[in-house]
């Protein structure tokens, strides 16, 4: 008999103690005396596991209470608004609507509100001031009324039963927004049917229930009349926090990757740098403004790194005319003073120069990701200190469409198949171009590339074309993070830290 049906052991102790009284209907709070369970949930689940059985019978009732709103709160405190402006009316000899705005008595935004409500008891504007009606008695009882209501609302804090308050009142208030609120409260009852009542006590006797499998249990032979733990995928576990590179890092990584893959070599450069090299050599104009000491960090110590002399003269003979390549130059002197300068490099550009210098003739394709600073003010996209994603390919026959092939296939490869790009200006390429990339339906620039001038390759020596770009690692860091501020990256956050994907 009954052998059909499965009970757990919160079930069972709930219908052990149901079964004790046949008449009774049961509420949680006395299961819960009785069981020992302190979770209410506990015994609500049971209770309706039992009745879906046909073992105990479940009645659910549910019970509206009121309280006082936002508004309600308020005018509760401060008092209701229409008795405020009735008090007014009754006692000002000018009940104007001109002096009721100049006067304290309600705010200007519930002046309009108040004088619909008084309308609504038949105090009636007429030619601009407030007429008291003959019913003046009446109007008092209904203020007096209100108030008693909110009064008796206020009264307790799990609110007053629907049941115990002036219905036609309640309707009123719960026409005004924010005054009265309601809230549910569902109660189950049970009760045991016949078949509940048929249910053995040795079948509800409870078993206990193993959490946990060790060798122990599987030696022995205990197992085999055990009832299992099952197991609940959806309660809540702690994230384990292992350490992780930080994002940036990870980032480098993936980029290094994929520049790899696409057979690129890397190279890498120092931080400290002449002007020659990061900027004379790439034909940047001596008097361009962005070799200022306002966007460039030149150096006191070594304030000057010299250059052989040879090399000079040649930057000189380019800049001043053009040299051999065709060109006529910026005009005016080259200093090689100002070549000598000691600085931090501003961008890792003098990194693929100085690298061709070295292999004038030999194609390649070479990569680096390094650190550049620049005189910068910090602010949500700007830092004096970022890394830039600096490539060159040089071969014969080397031409634009590669060029931007090679930026699309890397940002694809990174997650970003939209990628543009744009006419740009650097004194070092012909053409130039501005690389954008789409984010979230917006095109953001990326950063820049080009094919570099003659007046760049010819004094390094060597002839076939070099496709050359310079991109921003921290701008892609934060579309790949999903970041609004560039400070984000460098703050060492713990907390956002912990919480950042493995890249
Ligand atoms: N050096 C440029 C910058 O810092 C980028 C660039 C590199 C442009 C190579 C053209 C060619 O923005």
């Amino acid at each position: 008999m009954n052998m059909a049906v499965q009970l757990n052991n919160s079930e069972k102790r709930v219908l052990r103690v149901i079964q004790s009284d046949k008449t009774k209907n049961w509420t949680v709070d006395e299961l819960s005396k009785v069981t020992k369970f302190e979770d209410q949930a506990i015994i609500v689940g049971a209770g309706q596991g039992l009745s879906e059985k046909g073992l105990l019978n479940e009645t659910e009732t549910k019970k509206v209470f009121w309280k006082l709103g936002k508004e309600g709160i308020r005018a509760f405190s401060n008092g209701l608004l229409e008795l405020k402006l009735w008090k007014w009316v009754k006692n000002t000899n000018d009940t104007s609507m001109k002096s009721l705005q100049s006067s304290s008595i309600v705010e200007k935004n519930e002046v309009g509100i108040g004088v619909g409500l008084l309308k609504s008891l038949g105090i009636v504007l007429e030619k601009g001031s407030f007429i008291i009606p003959e019913n003046k008695e009446e109007i008092n009882e209904i203020m007096d009324e209100r108030k008693l209501f909110l009064d008796k609302i206020q009264s307790s804090k799990t609110g007053i039963l629907e049941s115990d308050l002036d219905i036609e009142l309640l309707n009123h208030f719960k026409k005004r927004k924010n005054l009265v609120i309601s809230l549910e409260e569902i109660t189950r009852t049970w009760i045991i049917t016949d078949v509940g009542m048929n249910i053995s006590s040795e079948s509800l006797v409870e078993k206990e229930l193993i959490a946990e499998i060790t060798p122990e249990l599987l030696q022995g032979n205990s197992w085999k009349n055990a009832q299992f733990k099952p197991y609940d995928v959806s309660l809540e576990s702690s994230t384990p926090l292992a350490g992780k590179p930080h994002p940036m890092q990870s980032l480098i990584e993936r980029i290094r990757l994929i520049f790899l893959e696409m057979g690129f070599t890397e190279i890498e450069g120092d931080y400290v740098q002449t002007a020659g090299w990061n900027m004379d050599a790439l034909f940047i104009p001596q008097d361009h403004p962005a070799r200022e000491m306002q966007d460039t960090f030149y150096l006191s110590n070594p304030k000057n790194i010299p250059i052989e002399d040879n090399i000079l003269q040649q930057w000189k003979s380019i800049h001043e005319h053009g040299g051999d390549t065709g060109s006529i130059g910026w005009g005016g002197e080259f200093s090689k003073d100002i070549a000598q300068r000691g600085l931090l490099r501003t961008h890792t550009t003098v990194n693929t120069v100085k690298y061709i210098s070295n292999n004038p003739n030999e194609p390649c394709r070479v990569f680096g990701v390094g650190r550049v600073f620049r005189n910068e003010s910090i602010d949500r996209t700007h830092l004096p200190e970022f890394h830039q994603i600096e490539g060159i390919i040089m071969e014969p026959g080397a031409n634009l469409p590669m060029l931007v092939t090679t930026l699309k296939t890397f940002y694809e490869k990174m997650g970003y198949p939209e990628v543009r790009v744009r006419p740009a200006y650097f004194p070092y390429t012909e053409p130039s171009l501005e690389i954008e990339v789409k984010w979230r339906g917006k095109w953001l620039e990326l950063g820049g590339a080009g094919i570099f001038r003659p007046e760049v390759t010819e004094p390094l020596g060597c002839s076939s074309p070099v496709l050359a770009w310079g991109m921003g690692l921290e701008r892609l860091a934060m579309l790949v993070l999903g970041l609004d501020d560039i400070r984000q990256l460098y703050i060492s956050d713990l907390e956002w830290l912990k919480s950042q994907p493995v890249l």
